[in-house]
């Protein structure tokens, strides 16, 4: 967790240029790829074939978001593709320990994601299982909305339980961050940032890549 990382997602890219839409953010840390399946969220975007190809092509490490129902059986596929990190979320596994002994043992590292409405106190017990805890703050399935501002007291309990217990678990904030916002997340304890139609936006996305770097190390 030593660091901040910055991962732009491409849920915002142009689909039809994504080969060029990977090499506008190869100074980044990692690149984010949403997974929907249009049942648990209200969208859908790419399979296991589709981030096999990002993982060719890409220059830097894929961090696959998988925002999708019964994890426990989709989401191997996508360590099996080469995602460097595979997250699922809580709401969506059944037995989300076991699978993120699974997913290790496909050498990818594990995250849980926790919708906004989903409370973090009762993980934390076992979020040493984990080397990733997403808290999103918007809800999943689209990019382009607000930051979620009643999400930081959680971010600040979450990284107070994680240092209290001497873990080294990654906090990864998604929605809505942007130069506006990536100060607060910061501060509260996040360290890896997703941002979207922050980055996908902006005329130039290293610019924007490296902004966004120089504001959350403060
Ligand atoms: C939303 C996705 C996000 C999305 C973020 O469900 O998980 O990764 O792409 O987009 P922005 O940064 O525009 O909120
Ligand atoms: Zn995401």
């Amino acid at each position: 967790t030593d660091g901040q990382y910055i991962h732009p997602s491409i849920l915002n890219a142009d689909f039809m240029e994504i080969g060029g839409e990977l090499d506008k953010i190869a100074s980044a840390d990692s690149v984010h790829v949403d997974i929907m399946d249009n049942h648990f969220v209200p969208n859908l975007t790419f399979g296991p074939g589709m981030v096999e190809q990002i993982v060719e092509r890409s220059a830097i490490p894929v961090d696959a978001h998988l925002m999708i129902e019964d994890a426990d059986r989709e989401a191997p596929a996508f360590a099996e593709a080469g995602a460097a990190s595979v997250t699922f979320h809580l709401e969506a596994a059944s037995a989300p320990i076991k699978l993120a002994r699974d997913l290790r043992r496909k050498n990818t590292e594990v995250g849980l994601a926790l919708r906004p409405a989903t409370a973090v106190e009762p993980l934390l017990d076992v979020i040493g299982e984990f080397d990733l805890l997403l808290l999103m703050t918007v809800e999943p399935g689209f990019g382009g909305q607000s930051f979620l501002e009643s999400m930081l007291p959680k971010i600040r309990r979450a990284r107070r339980a994680i240092s209290e217990a001497n873990l080294e678990v990654s906090i990864q904030v998604d929605g809505g961050v942007s130069r506006e916002t990536i100060e607060r997340c910061a501060e509260a304890g996040a360290n890896v940032f997703v941002a979207g139609s922050a980055i996908y936006r902006a005329q130039d996305a290293a610019e924007e890549i490296s902004a966004l770097r120089e504001l959350a190390r403060g």
